[in-house]
């Protein structure tokens, strides 16, 4: 969650199989012991989080479901292909290399899962700015990551990131987060046949170097109370809807950590590529909801579409020296 993002991922979203509370548990072993040798191998890295799916009553799990976690609703402009939304299990892969996501990932699969889908995704120009935060380029040829929060602020990242023990959760919550995935195709034609300055009035930011427009810095902090009528950065661009930088909206702040994609065609005969967007949050209705309705008619929408994705928790991390395995708070065992 809070480690720089390496070059390669895979999104894998699973459905459980098994049938009973004993055999999710033995599926959360499997699956732990895999894991735990990628991360002894340090080849790669493993996240694992539950969609709303895995509470219903099929392993007697209902009562323990975190309280923010639902199937993630349909935001205006949304046109989710069933194919592409949900699940059980969503595992998460990243590597240096995308072979050795790719491998790791075929080897998590185990019995009692069933794939439902999954996308490999690369960062562009992956690097670190001064400040630690993680950046790349997206497909739009724009830089990412210099809004994030800083993830090696650890209080901060209790504050913004972490379910702690203060928060109204099931205790086996505490130490896990929030997961959102948005599978977002772009119109890169289109995109394209825009000027510039035009692109960069849809961000906020210029292309070249991510700095803020009217700005000097990419990493600078700044407000949006000397430029109230958007002359500077424009009311409806990406980043002032995002984030408008008040300490009114300084909770709903979102860890993103996401990846670009390109995989043949679609229906149209179109290039598929875009983003895997992907954020962590304390709270996905104060973090992720409320930035997503804030981004509703934003400039960039007319460029983007949204189609897959889901609402997951990732399972706390654990010690596997102490016999624990990720997963065991929730289904104990
Ligand atoms: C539709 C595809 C998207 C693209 C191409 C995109 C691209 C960008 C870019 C280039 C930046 C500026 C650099 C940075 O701060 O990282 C940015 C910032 C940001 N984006 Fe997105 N983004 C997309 C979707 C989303 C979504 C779905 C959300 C959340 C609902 C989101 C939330 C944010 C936030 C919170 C910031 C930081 C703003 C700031 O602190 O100034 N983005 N995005």
């Amino acid at each position: 969650v809070l480690t720089p993002p390496p070059a390669s991922s895979v999104l894998a979203a699973c459905d459980v199989t098994a049938s009973s509370r004993d055999d999710l548990a033995a599926l959360f072993r499997r699956i732990h012991a895999r894991a735990d040798a990628v991360h002894a191998a340090g080849t790669a890295t493993v996240t694992a989080a539950v969609g709303a799916s895995l509470f219903d009553g099929r392993f007697g799990l209902a009562a323990t479901r975190p309280k923010r976690l639902v199937p993630m609703p349909e935001f205006p402009g949304d046109v989710p292909d069933p194919a592409w939304c949900h699940g059980d299990l969503l595992l998460q892969i990243c590597a240096e290399r995308p072979e050795a996501a790719g491998t790791v990932a075929d080897d998590l699969i185990v019995p009692g899962l069933r794939p439902r889908w999954r996308l490999d995704g690369f960062r562009q120009e992956n690097g670190t700015l001064p400040d630690r935060r993680p950046t790349a380029r997206n497909l739009f040829g724009f830089r990412e990551g210099a809004g994030n929060p800083d993830p090696g602020d650890s209080p901060l990242m209790d504050r913004l990131v972490w379910v702690t023990d203060d928060r109204d959760e099931p205790a086996w919550t505490v130490g896990g987060s929030y997961q959102v995935i948005r599978l977002i195709r772009f119109a890169t034609a289109l995109w394209n046949a825009e000027p510039e300055p035009r692109q960069e009035a849809v961000f906020g930011r210029r292309k070249r170097d991510g700095v803020p427009l009217g700005h000097g810095r990419e990493t600078e902090d700044f407000d949006y109370s000397r430029d109230p009528d958007g002359l500077v950065i424009p009311l409806d661009a990406h980043i002032r809807r995002a984030n408008p930088r008040t300490a009114a909206t300084a909770d709903n702040r979102i860890l993103r950590r996401g990846y670009s994609y390109r995989r043949g065609l679609d229906t149209t005969g179109r290039p598929d590529e875009g983003l895997a967007f992907i954020c962590f949050q304390q709270d996905v209705e104060r973090g992720f909801a409320t930035v997503q309705r804030r981004l509703a008619d934003e400039a960039l929408a007319k460029y983007v579409l949204t189609y897959g994705g889901g609402y997951f928790f990732v399972l706390p991390g654990v010690s596997s020296a102490a016999g624990d395995y990720l997963g065991r708070a929730l289904v104990g065992g």
